[in-house]
């Protein structure tokens, strides 16, 4: 393993918690919000994965479009089961108050700590993510963590969401270092796994002690919270 230089973290599962907004969900589709919160997810990132394989790209739009779209999908799912779940009178409301809470989710706790302990250890760090720039912006803001990444970087100028190989491939050009030199952290089990695939080290922050992709390669490391990445660069 290449001495690791730099971090690059994921951001929507990893930075920000995506399943924060499962409050509100609840209180909007009382008895249904654990289930919406994971199926918009699922279905956000199925439609990354749709539009990035299909027609060479021709049907992409930014994340949070997607996003949204997989919103109002995954409500007119549920009200397949429970109609009076999904009002059409105040649909539009709903779906609104919902991508509002998405568009500051809460961050992790442990985030400013461990970006302000790798800048005083002097490694750069970044985001790479599927999120539009303006979305990132909002979100990095939010959560405070403004001045404490040294680059924000979206898929969205390539128009291919990870994980397409030339989604990964900015992180490197970006920061000026060979894969193997940054670890990439993430949540989320094929974000890790695609990124090892690609040649990053890697950190799967497994907070919710999942299984790992089952698919013959293990990320270089797995932790359970961010600040585990911190043990890739030792103070002093
Ligand atoms: C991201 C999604 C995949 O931030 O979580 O890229």
């Amino acid at each position: 393993m290449e001495k690791p230089r730099a971090v690059l973290f994921d951001a929507y599962g990893t930075l920000f918690d995506v399943y924060s907004v499962g409050l509100l969900a609840e209180q909007l589709f009382p008895g249904h919000g654990p289930a919406l919160s994971v199926l918009w997810r699922d279905k956000q990132i199925e439609y990354t994965r749709l539009v990035t394989t299909s027609n060479h790209g021709a049907h992409y739009q930014p994340f949070w479009a997607l996003t949204r779209a997989a919103l109002v999908y995954a409500i007119k799912r549920l009200a397949v089961k429970d109609p009076a779940a999904a009002q059409p009178a105040d649909f539009d409301t709903k779906v609104d108050s919902l991508m509002n809470q998405y568009r500051h989710l809460s961050a992790y706790p442990e985030n400013r700590e461990v970006l302000q302990t790798l800048k005083a250890r002097g490694i750069p760090t970044g985001i790479l993510s599927n999120g539009d720039p303006a979305m990132l912006g909002i979100a990095v803001r939010s959560a405070g963590l403004e001045g404490l990444l040294d680059h924000v970087i979206s898929v969205d100028p390539i128009r291919k969401y990870k994980t397409h190989p030339d989604a990964y491939a900015l992180g490197p050009q970006a920061m000026g270092l060979k894969a193997g030199q940054i670890v990439f952290v993430s949540s989320n089990s094929w974000d890790a796994l695609a990124a090892t695939w690609f040649g990053y080290c890697t950190l799967w922050v497994n907070r919710q002690g999942l299984p790992f992709e089952e698919l013959g390669t293990p990320p270089t490391r797995t932790g359970t919270s961010l600040r585990d990445v911190l043990d890739f660069f030792p103070a002093g």
